[in-house]
C-alpha cells in the first residue's frame, strides 16, 4: 500500500527529470487477463484526464479486456476523477454509492478510482474509512502500472493502494486507444510549478516536465501519416513549454514544428497570461494551420485579488496582452476561466472582474465560485463572502458572459467558415457537428460523407453556445 501525501507531493527539485521509454511493460501472464471481461471508465476531469483514459483504455485492451458500453455491464469499472473543485468531488462519491448496489448484485466487480482525487490524502483516507468495497486506487504518476496493480488486487483481494507523490517522471512508451479518429490530444508537458494559491493541480500532477520536442513531433507525424486532422497540444501552461528542458526550445518553436509537420488543424491548451511571448503571437500569426483560438485564463479582474491568486500579472497587464493578441490576431477567438469569491473579493473588486469582461467581450467563459481546496494556501485564508454572494456574483457574470457569447457568435451570421465535421450531432441525428478554427460548435446539414474533413460551412442561425449551418462545398482537406 502506498498512500498519498500531499507534502511530499508539494517538493520540488532540481533532480533531472527521467525519461523513460520502457516503463510500461505487460508481463505474458497478465496479457490475458481480462478476457472475456469488460471494462468502462468515467472521465471527470480535464483534457489530460481524458487523455490518460485513453491510456487506461489501451492499457485495458492490451490485458485483453474490451469496453462496455454501459456501466452495468461491466466487470471492471474506473472513475478518473478531478480534484479542481468540491462539486467534483461530490459527483465522484455519489458514484461510488451508485456501483456499490453494482457489486452487492456482482462480488466479481471489480471498482477502481484513479485520477487527481486518488492523490489527495483526505480522498484515500475516507476511501480506507468508509469505502472499502472499493478494490483498486492508483494516481496519476503510474497509470503504467495498472496491469500489475489489477494482478495484485486478484491475488490479494484487498483494496490495492499505489499512489507516488512525488515530481514525476515522463514515460514514453504508453500505449493510447484515441476516442477520435480525426482529433487527437497531444500532452507536450505534464504538472505544474505556478502555485496559483488556490490550485490543487501542481500537488495531483507533481513538477512541470516538458516532453522532449523530438517525441512530441514524431507523435504529430505519425497521426499524420494515420489521417488525423487536428492535434491539441496538452498542458497546463502550454506556453512555459521547454523552459525545464536542457535546451534553447521554447513554446513558439514547438508550434512552428509541429505546424510543418503539415497537421491541418494545430490547437493547444491552455495559455497562461504570464508566459505569453511576443514570438508566439508571430508565430501563430505566420502559420495558418495554427488554429487562432486562445484560451487565456482570467481569473479575477482585480489586481489585489490577483496578487492573492499568485498569479502574477496585474489588470492592466493582462489587458495589455490582450490588446496586442487582438491586434496582430483579429480574426482569434479569445475564451477565459473566471473565479468568483476569492477570498477577500469586495464588490469592488468583482466590479473590476466585470469590467475587464466589458472590455474583453470573450467569446466564451467558464465561470467557477471559489472552492477551497485542502492543502492550498487559499484554504487557509479567510473565506469572508458569503454563499449568497458568490452566487449572485456568479450570477451576474454568467449574464455578462451570455450576453457577450452570443454577440460573437452573431458576427459569423452568413459568414463562410472552415469546419472540421467530427460526426452526427448529439441533439440532432440528421445533423453533423464539428468545430470552426475559431473551436465554434456548430451543427451542420450536410452528407455524411463530410465526416472527418474540414468543410466550408455557411452560417445561418446563431445560439449563445452554438450555432447552425449547411455545408457549401467539401474544401478538400489533406
Ligand atoms: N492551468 C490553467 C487552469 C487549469 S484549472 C491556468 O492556469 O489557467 C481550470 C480552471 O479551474 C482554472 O482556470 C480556474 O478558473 C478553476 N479553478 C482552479 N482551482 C479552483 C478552485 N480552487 N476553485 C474554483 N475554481 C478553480
Ligand atoms: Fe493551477 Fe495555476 Fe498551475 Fe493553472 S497555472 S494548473 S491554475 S497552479
Ligand atoms: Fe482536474 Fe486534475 Fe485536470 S484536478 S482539472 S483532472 S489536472
Amino acid at each position: 500500500m502506498k498512500l498519498p501525501n500531499l507534502l511530499e507531493a508539494k517538493k520540488r527539485s532540481n533532480e533531472k527529470v527521467l525519461i523513460k521509454t520502457n516503463a510500461y511493460i505487460i508481463e505474458n501472464n497478465l496479457k490475458e487477463l481480462g478476457l472475456g471481461k469488460k471494462y468502462y471508465v468515467k472521465t471527470y476531469g480535464c483534457q489530460m484526464n481524458e487523455h490518460d483514459t485513453e491510456n487506461i483504455k489501451a492499457i485495458l485492451e492490451d490485458m485483453s479486456f474490451s469496453e462496455a458500453l454501459e456501466m452495468e455491464n461491466a466487470d471492471l469499472i474506473l472513475l478518473n476523477t478531478c480534484a479542481i473543485r468540491e462539486n467534483a468531488h461530490n459527483k465522484v462519491f455519489g458514484m461510488i454509492g451508485r456501483i456499490k448496489n453494482l457489486k452487492e448484485k456482482n462480488p466479481n466487480l471489480l471498482i477502481g478510482l484513479c485520477g487527481c482525487m486518488a492523490q489527495e490524502e483526505i480522498v484515500v483516507k475516507e476511501i480506507l474509512d468508509k469505502y472499502r468495497f472499493l478494490d483498486i486506487v492508483f494516481g496519476t504518476h503510474n497509470i503504467y502500472n495498472l496491469p500489475n496493480i489489477i494482478a495484485q488486487t486478484l491475488k490479494s483481494k484487498k483494496t490495492e493502494i499505489e499512489v507516488l507523490s512525488y515530481e514525476g517522471d515522463i514515460v514514453e512508451n504508453m500505449p493510447v486507444k484515441r476516442d477520435s479518429k480525426y482529433k487527437a490530444w497531444v500532452n507536450i508537458m505534464y504538472g505544474c510549478d505556478k502555485f496559483c494559491t488556490y490550485c490543487i493541480v501542481p500537488y495531483t500532477r507533481g513538477k512541470q516536465r516538458s516532453r522532449r520536442p523530438e517525441y512530441i513531433i514524431d507523435e504529430v507525424k505519425n497521426l499524420v501519416n494515420n489521417g488525423y486532422k487536428e492535434v491539441t497540444l496538452l498542458g497546463q501552461n502550454v506556453n512555459a513549454y521547454g523552459k525545464d528542458l536542457d535546451i534553447n526550445y521554447k513554446m513558439e518553436n514547438l508550434l512552428e514544428d509541429v505546424a510543418k509537420t503539415g497537421i491541418d488543424r494545430v490547437r493547444f491548451v491552455t495559455s497562461h497570461p504570464w508566459d505569453f511571448t511576443d514570438n508566439m503571437i508571430e508565430t501563430i500569426k505566420n502559420y495558418p494551420n495554427i488554429m487562432p483560438y486562445i484560451h487565456l485564463p482570467l481569473q479575477s479582474g482585480s489586481s489585489k485579488i490577483l496578487k492573492l491568486m499568485g498569479r502574477r500579472y496585474t489588470k492592466e497587464s493582462y489587458l495589455e496582452l490582450y490588446n496586442k493578441i487582438k491586434e496582430n490576431l483579429p480574426y482569434s477567438s479569445i475564451t477565459t476561466d473566471i473565479i468568483v469569491g476569492f477570498p477577500g473579493e469586495t464588490e469592488e473588486d468583482f466590479l473590476e472582474t466585470l469590467e475587464v469582461v466589458k472590455a474583453c467581450k470573450f467569446d466564451s467563459a467558464f465561470t467557477f465560485i471559489f472552492s477551497p481546496r485542502i492543502g492550498t494556501p487559499a484554504a487557509k485564508m479567510e473565506d469572508n463572502v458569503s454563499l449568497e454572494e458568490k452566487s449572485n456574483r456568479l450570477q451576474r457574470l454568467n449574464d455578462l458572459v451570455n450576453k457577450f457569447s452570443k454577440e460573437a457568435n452573431e458576427t459569423y451570421l452568413e459568414k463562410i467558415v472552415p469546419v472540421l465535421i467530427e460526426g452526427y450531432s448529439e441533439k440532432d441525428n440528421n445533423k453533423l457537428m464539428g468545430y470552426t478554427d475559431t473551436m465554434k460548435l456548430i451543427n451542420v446539414v450536410g452528407n455524411k460523407t463530410s465526416i472527418g474533413k474540414i468543410v466550408n460551412v455557411k452560417v445561418k442561425e446563431i445560439k449563445t453556445w452554438s450555432m447552425d449551418g449547411e455545408i457549401v462545398n467539401d474544401r478538400v482537406s489533406i
